[in-house]
């Protein structure tokens, strides 16, 4: 399972170059994305399955699945997501980690036992996407989520995490309460959680939480 995001976009280069030189063994593998806006098409430039189609050019996988944020019955949508969800275990969910400490599009207020959803975004996460909009009015106020019921479940979760706008999320995801005022907390005791992040997102840490050199 996949996220969107400026942060993954030197890995999603890194995965093209070894699919290229065929180093890249994903033809076995299923592909989720994780969340997507509401009311855009896929061909949409500024839609998450564009971005995904875009990024993971050249490389092939078994299967993709995606949400559709067009979709005439949203509701009805999610519920396709879900089953298709149910019925496959998720190996491993890539995440990366929003300002206000929301993961995929599971904002504050999340709930561990929330599957797929329509979920209203928070003004930070509006302003965050405004440059890819023309202006933060024009974000949608809407989108659709996996739920952290599911990235919960998933064998692997690996976040990825840089740059000091994010040293305050990063520090109430490891250090602060446990609670759905952060939703990334809620996955902190995972047993296969890997953080990658870099020095200015793990600013706010303190020494003690760092990794030793
Ligand atoms: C959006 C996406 C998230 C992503 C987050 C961080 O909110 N829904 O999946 O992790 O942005 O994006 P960026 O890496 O650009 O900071």
């Amino acid at each position: 399972m996949l996220p969107t995001g400026d942060t993954p976009l030197p890995m999603y280069e890194e995965l093209r170059r070894r699919a290229a030189a065929g180093r890249l063994r994903t033809e076995r593998a299923t592909l989720f994305e994780l969340d997507e806006y509401c009311g855009l098409t896929a061909d949409d430039p500024r839609s998450y399955r564009r971005y995904l189609r875009d990024q993971l050019a050249g490389i092939r996988f078994a299967s993709r699945h995606g949400l559709a944020g067009d979709a005439r019955d949203l509701d009805a949508e999610c519920a396709r997501y879900q089953r298709l969800l149910d019925e496959a275990p998720i190996d491993l969910v890539l995440l990366g980690l929003g300002r206000d400490g929301h993961v995929a599009f599971d904002e504050p207020g999340s709930l561990l036992d929330e599957g797929v959803r329509v979920v209203g975004l928070q003004p930070t996460t509006r302003q965050d996407a405004a440059p890819d909009f023309g202006g933060v009015d024009r974000v949608p106020t809407e989108a659709l989520t996996v739920g952290l019921r599911t990235i919960r479940s998933a064998g692997e979760l690996l976040v990825l995490v840089t740059g000091v706008a994010k040293a305050p999320a990063l520090h109430a995801m490891l250090d602060g309460p446990v609670g759905p005022q952060c939703p990334a907390s809620l996955l902190r005791d995972h047993p296969r959680l890997t953080l990658l992040c870099d020095r200015e997102a793990a600013s706010r840490l303190t020494a003690s939480e760092l990794p030793e050199p």
